[in-house]
């Protein structure tokens, strides 16, 4: 059977943020299928192409779908409770000392059932692609069984595939350390190695391994055998550190060539020179760093300067960053860190993909043969998403070529 013709459509006249920079002319975008397959200047475009496609918008300011690139979004309970033992004045590492903070929420992950997981987190990603979500990663680790860790990946799976948005898995089984293993993290650790990893493995369940290398969670020694086992089975790493204190864990991360080092507001002059050797991602977390009220700020004009790209992503989770918009960590990212407009939409695009390892195909930008996935925006300018907090202002959300959240306008 000959191969159906593949819908082509046109958005023109858009101001268009390619993921990198704002394009200096307006700007004509033909979809054709799943794939963005002409990016031009309106002047370029002439009447029969236009003729040829149908029309979906026009007029607006158009970016890559956003990535949000580091997310735990799948849990149960509520951390109402520790938000305001911190406003008096308890910190987050002696709420984990006490057994709460990321515990405590294991303790209502465990109890939940997969199907309530989901209906939890459902509304939850429902408000990231709200607000232009495209492509999100999801965390597991506030299972920390062999059993309550792959409920959670499969919840994650579950989302993507029930919902319009590529939803990337990674393993965080080394998130802290479960009560069942007090005073025997090392064991914990084996678990994490033999039998979580290669069971996620087995089941396809994750698509990298995460890690937790702080005081109140993993050594670095112990990070790095997550990693060994990691790299046997084939998986990307990744690493939370350098969050709350400088253990060097970014550089062992770099070392095992790692997707991106996430936090890292102690990060050092030898961690940014790693970081930029492996070409490793560094991904700000405003949303924490706001919620934690943290003071020690990440060394954003050496990334800048070494050229280590910088991602941007919600952290969403129940303790340090219950913040499930995108769109306010481009505006945290710019009054909190310094960053400029265009290096917080950057970091919620082209970044975000390259910190998931899914850049191979331009995804993350609106070049020629990237998946189109496109979010067109109720804005004069890309700067003003940054600028203004403001939801509702996306008029169209495209996934994959398909309209998944607003009109055709003609
Ligand atoms: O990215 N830093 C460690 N993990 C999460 C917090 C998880 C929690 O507090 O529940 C983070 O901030
Ligand atoms: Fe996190």
């Amino acid at each position: 059977m000959p191969a159906q013709p593949q819908p082509r459509r046109l958005w023109r006249d858009v101001t268009l943020f390619d993921g990198h920079d704002t394009l200096p002319e307006p700007m004509a975008v033909v979809v054709a299928g799943a794939t963005i397959e002409r990016v031009i200047p309106m002047r370029e475009l002439d009447r029969a192409e236009a003729e040829a496609c149908e029309a979906l918008g026009q007029g607006g300011v158009m970016t890559p779908g956003l990535v949000d690139c580091h997310t735990h979004l799948v849990f149960g309970g509520s951390r109402a409770e520790e938000f305001e033992k911190r406003l008096e004045g308890v910190s987050y590492e002696e709420i984990a000392r006490q057994g709460g903070g990321i515990l405590s929420t294991v303790r209502a992950t465990r109890t939940a059932s997969e199907d309530d997981l989901f209906r939890l987190a459902r509304p939850r990603l429902e408000a990231l692609m709200r607000e232009g979500v495209t492509t999100v990663e999801i965390k597991s680790g506030y299972g920390l069984t062999v059993a309550d860790e792959l409920k959670m990946l499969r919840v994650a799976r579950g989302l993507g595939a029930a919902l319009p948005v590529r939803v990337v898995t990674t393993l965080l089984g080394a998130h802290a350390l479960p009560p069942e293993f007090k005073d025997d993290s090392d064991a914990y650790i084996d678990l994490v190695c033999r039998e979580m990893i290669p069971a996620a493995v087995e089941q396809g369940l994750a698509d990298a391994v995460d890690v937790f290398c702080e005081k109140i969670a993993f050594s670095v020694a112990q990070c790095e055998r997550v990693f060994a086992a990691a790299e046997a089975h084939g998986l990307p790493v990744k690493a939370h550190a350098e969050q709350l204190s400088n253990l060097g864990g970014s550089a062992m991360a770099a070392r095992h060539g790692a997707l991106s080092v996430d936090h890292i507001e102690h990060l050092d002059e030898a961690g940014v020179a790693a970081l930029r050797e492996a070409g490793s991602i560094a991904v700000l977390l405003p949303g924490a760093f706001h919620t934690l009220r943290d003071t020690q700020l990440p060394p954003i004009a050496a990334l800048r300067e070494v050229g280590v790209p910088m991602a941007v992503a919600t952290d969403a989770n129940p303790g340090s960053s219950p913040l499930f918009m995108p769109t306010l960590m481009l505006n945290l990212a710019c009054t909190l860190f310094r960053l400029t407009p265009r290096e917080a939409l950057a970091g919620m695009t082209a970044h975000g993909a390259r910190a998931l390892g899914l850049h191979d195909r331009s995804l993350g930008r609106i070049v020629e043969g990237a998946p189109a996935d496109l979010c067109l925006w109720d804005v004069e300018t890309p700067a003003e998403l940054a600028y203004a907090v403001q939801p509702g202002r996306l008029r169209q959300r495209i996934f994959k070529g398909e309209l998944s959240h607003g009109q055709i306008q003609h």
